[in-house]
């Protein structure tokens, strides 16, 4: 049988480059509603410089970042390490999201460096991996994610700390998703991986999709098999457009 992780669903928005002062008002409305559907779990990875006046709100939301150095510090200009992170109120990060490993050239070995440092540190992570659209033209999708997933993970995961994330670079940002079979084929693949890779704890790692998931497609998103929750990028800037899939997420 296709397991799913038996947590609580994890809803969790990633802010990006976007986001000042003036935007974290939405996080109030935001909190409200994980608090009336206390069976969802809701992250916001947010821009470093919010953390702290996100954390002093008091909203009692999870807030995180959205990379992580791999060193704990020294001459890497611009870069931040997990314990920074932490201290400035993170609980998480994400790591490898593709446009890092786009735009950053990131690889797989340098996320699982990543991911290794920020557990170190006692953050908790959200490990993101997906094909292009190249490589699901010839069909090569589930290799690839299997591929990055062997590639990426890092040592001692366990779902007390590891969330994976199953987002094709093609339908982050574009309003495009995969078809829900398309969603399931993937994330069973994964499932039956992380087993494989990390034992019976693999059967409890979160794995959530993300690209292009609004209030409209959020029920049959995370309806598909082994959905164990959502990563959001534009639809999580707003509470109008972010509450909607904590909704969702608390009836599926
Ligand atoms: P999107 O981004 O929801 O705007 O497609 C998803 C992500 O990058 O995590």
């Amino acid at each position: 049988m296709i397991q799913t992780s038996t947590l609580p669903k994890l809803i969790a928005g990633n802010w990006k480059m976007n986001g000042t002062l003036a935007a974290l008002g939405e996080l109030d409305a935001i909190a409200a509603a994980a608090r009336e559907h206390p069976g969802v779990e809701v992250a916001l990875a947010l821009p470093a410089t919010l953390l702290a006046p996100a954390a002093a709100r008091g909203t009692g939301l999870a807030i995180g970042g959205q990379d992580v150095h791999h060193k704990p510090s020294g001459p890497h200009t611009g870069c931040l390490s997990a314990a920074m992170l932490g201290e400035a109120g993170a609980s998480f990060t994400i790591v490898g999201h593709s446009e890092r490993r786009a735009d950053q050239a990131e690889t797989s070995a340098m996320v699982r460096g990543k991911a290794m440092a920020a557990n170190a540190a006692g953050l908790k992570v959200i490990l993101c991996v997906g094909e292009t659209e190249a490589e699901r033209s010839a069909g090569h999708a589930a290799q690839v994610v299997r591929t990055q997933i062997a590639e990426s993970m890092p040592d001692g995961a366990s779902p007390d700390w590891l969330t994976l994330a199953y987002e094709p670079c093609w339908a982050v940002g574009t309003g495009r998703t995969p078809t829900i079979e398309e969603i399931g084929e993937i994330h069973r693949v994964a499932r039956a991986q992380l087993v494989e890779l990390i034992g019976e704890g693999g059967a409890s790692v979160r794995i959530l999709y993300g690209g292009s998931v609004t209030g409209d497609n959020a029920r049959a998103i995370l309806s598909a098999d082994c959905v164990d929750g959502a990563l959001i990028g534009g639809a999580s800037l707003t509470a109008a457009k972010f509450v909607p899939i904590i909704a969702a997420a608390a009836d599926t």
